[in-house]
């Protein structure tokens, strides 16, 4: 059985056999690198993790999860894949918003969690190379080691892979500051569908050698190949990290205050993030922490600064706060005064994700608006909830809170429907509503966390006829049976 009325199961692909079991087992031996439901009744808990999502939104039925150790088992495995036409999920730290990282059926699941090994640091340039499985914060904790920083910090950290980063080209806290995944890598090393290993691990700043394959893998969601290790260019990690938080009264303010940040703080900028009250109500009565400020405000701004100098930099944040204040721009706000305080503060920005899902399910949109028409959104959309009699206090109202939140610093706008429970009714209200609504405002219906299957059937919204041949083109050119990630967007 499946949860997905609309799919069909692709026959051209093979059913799992003992026989296809048996090969990967020669292959990777009969340890914990191969979770096995066919042969053994290594069962349902075991392979539950993989077949299931962040959000506990989408569920394949898996029989299989490989966990290769090297770039030579990513082949061999891949290569008898598509020779014996098995499909394949690759799968990283599984945190992914979108349902990409999941079968839909019985689909191989490929996890890289092995393939972690830091293997080259070079101290003058900053070049960190990695296998694709390295959690982010390892590497980020590695890199602080050495005054070095990576160019991506997500609330998923803990979890994510760097090769999952890079397959969901995931932009992040810091982008404002640090740029696109697109700009920082130097390198990947990929495997395709056939078992042909692509070695593009480039250590280089500047290679203007002909197409930039790299950059199809960057963001294609395991569609066209498998990244097995990433070369990445690190900034300096800044000595001085200073954060504020403020309340403001309108949406209007918030951009005020943004245009004012960019003013003020320019070149220690690091972070400028937009959390709505119906957000942080929602942080507060899950995590029952003290509210940063006293008031309550319709809407909250983190602006972090990160600098070489301590002093400097804490005077300029300062200043900055005193005049939106006395402009009133901003109506409230406080300074973190050491790192538990900073941290306290991110926690109110980075706990959202978490919370949303807590009271059932979460129908999650990632957009990039631009900048002026940004929340108009949030409230169209909270608006046409509660004309439905969806929004409520009550548990006959499916829907809780719509509420909205993100990276103001980007224009990335996540718009979010808690829910009691997963329900058809508000699905039908969002979609294609929330899709048109972008579409009508040249919007892009995924600003950082891509299509999988959640936007599957809405890519055309934002792009047109002529790319999205040119996208089916390629995926036909690296993955001509179709066995890498099917039934998502392409
Ligand atoms: P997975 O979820 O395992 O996979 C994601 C996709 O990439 C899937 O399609 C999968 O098939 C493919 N894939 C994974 N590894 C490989 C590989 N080695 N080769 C080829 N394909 C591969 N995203 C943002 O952009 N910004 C944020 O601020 C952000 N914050 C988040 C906060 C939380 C709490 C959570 C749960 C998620 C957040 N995300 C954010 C979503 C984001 O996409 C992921 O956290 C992360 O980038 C995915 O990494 P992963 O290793 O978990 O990949
Ligand atoms: C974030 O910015 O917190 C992430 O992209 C996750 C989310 O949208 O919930
Ligand atoms: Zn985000």
């Amino acid at each position: 059985s499946t949860k997905y009325p609309d799919i069909k199961r692709d026959d051209r692909f093979a059913r799992l056999t003992p026989d296809h079991v048996a090969f990967f087992k020669g292959l990777l031996g009969s340890g914990s690198a191969v979770i096995d439901g066919v042969t053994s009744d290594a069962a349902a808990d075991d392979l539950e993790s993989f077949n299931s999502d962040w959000m506990r939104k989408y569920r394949g039925h898996c029989q299989l999860v490989l966990k290769p150790g090297s770039t030579d088992e990513v082949s061999k495995i891949l290569k008898y894949c598509n020779d014996n036409m098995l499909a394949v999920v690759p799968q990283g730290g599984n945190t992914g918003l979108v349902g990409g990282s999941v079968p839909v059926f019985d689909e191989i699941v490929i996890n890289l969690s092995r393939m972690d090994q830091i293997t080259e640091f070079d101290d003058v340039s900053g070049t960190l190379v990695a296998g694709a499985g390295c959690i982010l914060e390892v590497a980020d904790q590695f890199l602080a080691g050495k005054g070095y920083i990576f160019p991506l910090d997500l609330g998923a950290k803990g979890s994510c892979h760097i090769g999952g980063n890079l397959s969901t080209n995931a932009g992040g806290l810091r982008l404002l500051r640090y740029g696109s995944l697109h700009g920082s890598v130097l390198g990947i090393e990929a495997v395709l569908a056939d078992g042909t290993i692509v070695d593009d691990l480039c250590k280089l700043r500047k290679n203007n050698t002909g197409y930039d394959l790299k950059q199809l893998f960057i963001g294609a969601e395991g569609t066209i190949g498998i990244i097995t290790k990433v070369s990445i260019q690190c900034p300096q990690r800044s000595p001085a990290q200073n954060v504020a938080f403020f309340g403001l009264e309108s949406f209007e303010q918030v951009q005020k205050a943004f245009r004012a940040a960019k003013g003020q703080l320019s070149e220690i900028l690091s972070a400028f993030e937009l959390m709505d009250e119906g957000s942080q109500a929602l942080v507060r009565e899950v995590t029952g922490n003290r509210r940063p400020l006293d008031g309550q405000y319709p809407f909250y701004c983190l602006v972090e600064t990160s600098g070489s100098n301590a002093d400097h930099d804490s005077e300029k944040l300062e200043s900055f706060l005193e005049d939106v204040m006395e402009k009133g721009i901003v109506l409230g706000g406080t300074l973190a005064q050491d790192e538990t305080q900073r941290r306290a503060l991110w926690g109110w920005r980075e706990g959202i994700p978490e919370v949303l899902g807590h009271f059932g399910g979460v129908y999650k949109y990632d957009v990039s608006i631009p900048i002026k028409q940004m929340y108009q959104m949030v409230e169209d959309t909270r608006a046409r909830i509660d004309a439905a009699g969806l929004l409520g206090d009550t548990d006959e109202h499916p829907v809780r809170a719509v509420v909205g939140y993100g990276h103001m610093g980007d224009s990335n706008l996540h718009l979010n429907v808690s829910t009691r429970r997963f329900d058809e009714r508000v699905e039908k209200v969002l979609e294609p509503f929330v899709y048109e609504w972008i579409a009508e405002r040249q919007g892009s219906i995924s600003a950082e966390h891509g299509l999988g299957l959640a936007k599957k059937k809405y890519i055309g919204y934002s792009r047109t006829p002529t790319m999205l041949g040119l996208m089916k083109q390629i995926k036909t050119l690296y993955d001509p049976n179709g066995i890498l990630n099917p039934y998502k967007y392409i």
